[in-house]
Order: structure tokens, then sequence, then C-alpha cells
């Protein structure tokens, strides 16, 4: 296992997960369509580990380029982060989500088994789990999808499913996130969204860089300690890590197989704002409005199956990921734009 192909390696947790492979001795070659992405992440990933990275400019749904690619370079796995990842998006343009997150990795799976390559990572997601009935979650609960971008999830979690009861070459690590939050501790590379952002975390450091005015609490009358939403936050490095965990677990050729990577404690929006206020010494001016329409009142994984058969837990916590976040985007208001 030493040369991995890494789609979607510019984006956000892709660029993190690079550090670790470089540093634990990886070769990495990084395909990207930069659609949500810079390639200043990839030269800072070089700047920070002192190592290279081969680096294509594609898109996963064009086969010859990927093929071209799969040519050049003897694999000995995949960790595939490509896709579209806005939830609203999802909604008004689905077809672009099915296009971009299943055929694209309809077509990354065909090239693989072209040139025998059967081991990959995916980046799946706990909206998989739809609105779930209790926490914390387990693997073994009921799937289901809320919205387009959680069906191609769930898509491409049953087309690898489909694919593995129909060769057992294949291996896949199902690797399904919480919400990851935080950055590299350097402060040079973290979560850049393009537009405003949706996500709670980099929601929050935008307003204490004063890019936007206030946070909008979705939701105060929930069955929560504080009547906001609660949610499993996990630090993008442990995340990371996660992926190297995953790696070593397809060697021992386990089949197509979920595993949940969250840190398996719950923290409430106001939880997050107030533990960002200390970190970062900002005041986060908040309102309290309505519910956002699909959110869940609780979300945590158990994320027992992980530490037992992938040896991983999360390391990090909610000071790191505040502390960490507060770094990136203070440094780079403009995240990876001014460069
Ligand atoms: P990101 O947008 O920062 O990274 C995704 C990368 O994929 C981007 O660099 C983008 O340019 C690239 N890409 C998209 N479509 C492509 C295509 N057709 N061909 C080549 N490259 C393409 O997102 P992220 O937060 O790093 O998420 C990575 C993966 O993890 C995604 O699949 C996402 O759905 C999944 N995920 C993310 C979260 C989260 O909250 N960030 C949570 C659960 C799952
Ligand atoms: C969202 C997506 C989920 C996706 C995940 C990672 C929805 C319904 N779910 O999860 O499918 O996998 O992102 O991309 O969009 N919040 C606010 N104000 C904000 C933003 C968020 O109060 O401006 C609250 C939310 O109501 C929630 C918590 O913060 O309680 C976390 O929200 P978010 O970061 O968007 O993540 P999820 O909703 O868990």
């Amino acid at each position: 296992m030493n040369k991995i192909l890494v789609t979607g390696g510019a984006g956000y947790i892709g660029s993190h997960t690079c550090i670790e492979l470089l540093e634990a001795g990886y070769e990495v070659v990084v395909v990207d369509n930069l659609s949500n992405s810079n390639t200043e992440a990839l030269t800072r990933v070089k700047s920070i580990t002192g190592k290279d990275i081969a680096f294509y400019q594609v898109d996963i749904r064009d086969r010859d380029k990927m093929n071209a690619v799969f040519s050049e370079h003897a694999f000995s796995a995949v960790i595939h982060f490509a896709g579209l990842k806005a939830v609203g998006e999802s909604v008004a343009q689905p077809l672009k989500y099915y296009d971009n997150n299943i055929y694209g990795t309809q077509v990354l799976l065909e090239i693989m088994q072209q040139h025998d390559l059967y081991h990959l990572v995916f980046s799946s997601s706990a909206t998989v789990y739809g609105e779930p009935a209790s926490v914390p979650i387990t693997e073994s609960f009921p799937l289901s999808a809320v919205n387009p971008y959680g069906r191609s999830k769930l898509f491409i979690e049953d087309m690898l499913r489909d694919v593995g009861a129909s060769d057992p070459r294949w291996n896949a690590i199902l690797l399904r996130y919480f919400n990851p939050a935080g950055a590299h501790c350097s402060g040079l590379i973290g979560e850049d969204p393009k537009d405003i952002p949706n996500n709670l975390m980099p929601y929050i450091t935008q307003v204490a860089v004063k890019k936007l005015a206030s946070l909008s609490v979705f939701g105060s009358d929930y069955a929560t300690h504080d009547g906001t939403g609660v949610r499993d936050y996990i630090h993008v490095v442990d995340l990371a890590k996660g992926h190297l965990c995953a790696l070593e677990k397809l060697q021992s050729k386990p089949g197509v197989v979920p595993y949940n990577l969250g840190t398996g404690i719950g923290y409430s929006v106001l939880d997050m704002v107030k533990a960002f206020e200390k970190a970062s010494g900002c005041e986060i001016p908040y309102s309290l409005v309505d519910r956002r329409p699909g959110d869940a009142a609780i979300c945590y994984a158990d994320a027992s199956l992980a530490k037992a058969e992938l040896n991983w837990q999360a390391e990090l916590g909610i000071e790191d990921m505040t502390r960490d976040s507060w770094r990136w985007q203070s440094g780079n208001p403009n995240g990876y734009e001014d460069t």
C-alpha cells in the first residue's frame, strides 16, 4: 500500500488527509476538477510536509483522462472524496448531484475495475441515517435519505455493496463522517466555502472575522439541554487519520463495510458558539430563529466499531476544533482567495 489516488484531494477533508498520508510515507496522486477548491491548498500541503504531490485537474467523469491517470500510476488504493456536498443546492438541482456524485463514482469504479484495482475508501456521511430514531447512532441503524445529496451518498453506498456482492475482489470502507470542523494546526489549510456557508462552524468563523453580521441559530425549542440542535463535531485531522486506519483495514480484505467517524459526544449550537468565543476572544452575535426544515434535534455517533475494528478514535476535542478553526480563519480571512 504505497501509492494512493485521492479524488477531491484539493478540498477541505481531502487536503488534510493528503498531509496525513504524506507524513505516513505514502505517495499521493490527486485528481480534482477544482469545482469547489483551489490548488493553493495543495501548494500549502507540500510546504507543510516538504513532500511532493502529483496533481491532475481532471473531472472523475472524464473516462479518457481518468484512464490516462491510472495508466501512468500503479495505485494500491483510492480514497474517494470528490463530490458535491451542498444540501440546499442538491434540492434545487438534483440532477447535478446525481450526475456528479453517482455517475462520477460509477465511472471511477469502472476505471478501477479495468485497471484491476479493487480497494476503495469512500466519503459517506451520517446523512445516510436520515432522521435517526435514537442516539447514539450505530452502523446497523436503518438507512434513508431526506434530500438528493443524502440520496446520492446512500445510492453510492448501495452501488458499492452491489459490486462487492458481485465480485469478492472488491473491498470498500464506507466512512460515515459526522460533523467535520477545525483545521490543520499550522493554520495554513482549512475550510474555504465558495459561497455563504451552510454549515455551522464556517458560518461562525465568518461572523468572527465580520464577513457575516450575525449567526441565525436554527431552532431553540428542541428537546436538548439548551433547546438548540445537538451534533457530533469531529476535528478534521482526526477524520483525516481515520482514512489511514481504513487503508490499513483494506489490507485484510474486509469486503464492503461501513464505519462511523465521530467522537460520540454531542454539542449544541450554543455550546459551539460559547466555545468559539472563548477560543477566539471574539463575540459572536446571534439570533434565535425558526428550525431549519430537515434538521434532526440530536445526532451523535456510536464510534465503538471504528475503535474495535479500525483501531481509530477521535483524540481532539471542542477546544482544539474552535482554536484551530479560528487560527485558519483569522490568518486567511478570505480563504485561499488572496493568494
Ligand atoms: P470539498 O468540496 O471541500 O471537497 C470535495 C472536492 O471534490 C473539491 O475539491 C471539489 O473540487 C472536488 N470535486 C467535486 N466534484 C468533482 C468531480 N466530478 N471530479 C473531480 N473533483 C471533483 O468537500 P469536503 O468537505 O472536503 O468533503 C469531501 C467529501 O466528504 C465529499 O464527498 C462530501 O460529500 C463528504 N462529506 C463531507 C462532510 C462535510 O461536512 N464536509 C460531511 C460528510 C461527508
Ligand atoms: C448538514 C447536512 C448534512 C450534511 C452535513 C455535512 C442538512 C439538513 N444536513 O448537517 O446532510 O451531511 O451538513 O455537510 O443540511 N445551524 C445553525 N445555524 C447555521 C447553520 C447551522 O443554527 O447557520 C445548526 C443546525 O440547525 C444544526 C447544527 O447547527 O443543528 C449543525 O448544522 P450543519 O453544520 O449545517 O450540519 P448538519 O445539519 O448536521
